[in-house]
């Protein structure tokens, strides 16, 4: 089988990684790719948000397979256009990768099906928006309703801040035009659980549930980042709190998108608060979390096409989706300086030396070396029978490799967030 995978990041990596173990995929090609990718996959060079350079790509080289990673091409239709031409791919059409691409939606979606998540109002005036900040108890949260690289959400304590939110996101655009409708809803309370689930549009089978940690400083401090490092499991899964989730979100929110004309392929990220009245969404994605699955797919012991094939032709009730009975842990090196800016450049050493498996984001190949190229750069792996085995293992990898200026948490899967 010949097969495509869209992306550039430490995701795209591990999807490749994994696809490539089964015997059948015999190409592999990844667009754009990075440089650890290139190892295994021969890279492409457009980019994730190419669309018709990619249908062309793929309909020119008669790809079985195109496996759609990250969130912009899906929001641009991709996965529309590439069934238009008649080739197979993973990832939901436009009209329901809108999970992700509009927060106005998926909360409407919410209220409509009774789907348990934090009290809110939209807004796209923004006098009316600062009007009604006056109205509410702080801490609130304001939300760019578009897509914004993860950083269009401000939790505000004070009124002021909040205030200062809308009128950036609304009336300085500091977001662009996702910012021109905002979401405002209240602030919850408690740890937060990432639960990605297999869709292929009727039937939704959750895989190991998954905590990142979203803050670039240790203690959950400093800027939002996409991701600094995660652990699986994310939480204490009980019976009950994996019932509830699957009957109350999970299930509801697949049968809320096929009721509404828009059924779900592919993977859906489910961002969840344990508040005290129980788990609610604190946001959805349409696509795996990054660095959340490069912790789950090490852990898969079913052939990812398997699945990938299940989603496509809504079977996935008929496949046993099977995980080894591990913990693990990947901690995320980043450019000094991320996520606000940094340099690229510098020479990366000590990746096939360090024992554990590292799945590269922003790296590239440039005369024969491995230098940086991005704000995460890669990030380390392990797994063990407990939690501390799998930590340990990843930080021992962590110290072995060194690029020039090289920041980490050092309290992944330490801390709730
Ligand atoms: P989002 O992009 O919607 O996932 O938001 C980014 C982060 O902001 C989440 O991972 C939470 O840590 C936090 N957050 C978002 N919405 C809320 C909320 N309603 N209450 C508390 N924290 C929130
Ligand atoms: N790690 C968060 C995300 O992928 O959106």
């Amino acid at each position: 089988m010949k097969v495509l995978v869209v992306g550039s990041g430490g995701r795209e990596h591990v999807v490749c990684w994994k696809l490539k173990q089964d015997p059948r995929v015999t190409e592999l090609f990844c667009a754009p790719g990075n440089g650890g990718i290139a190892s295994i996959a021969e890279c492409v060079d457009i980019k994730a948000n190419e669309i018709d350079k990619l249908v062309s790509f793929a309909k020119d080289g008669k790809f079985d397979l195109v496996f759609i990673a990250p969130e912009d091409p899906l929001a641009l239709g991709l996965a529309d256009k590439l069934e238009e031409e008649g080739i197979r791919c993973f990832g939901p059409k436009a009209n329901a990768a809108i999970i992700e691409s509009s927060k106005a939606f998926s909360k409407s979606l919410m209220r409509k099906y009774g789907i348990p998540t934090a009290k809110y109002e939209i807004f796209d005036d923004e006098t009316k928006a600062l009007e009604y900040l006056e109205t509410q108890p702080m801490p609130i949260v304001i939300k760019c309703d578009g897509l914004a690289l993860g950083k269009g959400v401000i939790i505000a304590q004070t009124l002021d801040e909040a205030k200062q939110a809308v009128s950036d996101m609304m009336g300085d655009k500091k977001f662009g035009s996702a910012g021109s409708t905002v979401v405002i809803e209240e602030c919850m309370v408690g740890p937060e659980l990432t639960i990605l689930s297999f869709s292929d549009g009727n039937t939704a089978v959750p895989m190991i549930s998954s905590r990142d940690h979203k803050r670039v400083n240790d203690h959950d401090e400093g800027l939002n980042t996409g991701g600094m490092g995660a652990v699986t499991p994310g939480a204490d899964m009980t019976p009950d709190l994996k019932k509830r989730i699957q009957d109350e979100i999970i299930t509801p929110t697949v049968e809320a998108l096929k009721a509404e004309g828009r059924p779900f392929k592919g993977v859906i990220y489910f961002g969840l608060m344990l508040t005290s009245e129980g788990p609610k969404v604190v946001e959805y994605n349409c696509r795996f979390g990054d660095p959340e699955v490069q912790a789950i797919l090490p852990l898969l012991e079913t052939s990812l096409l398997d699945i990938v094939d299940a989603v496509i032709d809504g079977k996935l009730n008929e496949i046993e989706i099977k995980w080894k009975n591990k913990c693990s842990c990947v901690v995320v090196m980043a450019s000094g300086g991320y996520p606000e800016s940094y340099q690229k450049g510098y020479e990366i050493t000590g990746i096939d030396t360090c024992g554990k498996l590292v799945f590269q984001a922003g790296t590239a190949l440039k005369d024969g070396k491995l230098v940086t190229n991005g704000g995460r750069v890669l990030c380390v792996y392990d797994e063990g029978d407990t939690l501390d085995e799998a930590i340990d293992g990843a930080y021992e990898g962590v110290k072995k490799i060194n690029f020039k200026d090289a920041h980490y948490r050092h309290d992944i899967g330490r801390t709730l967030g």
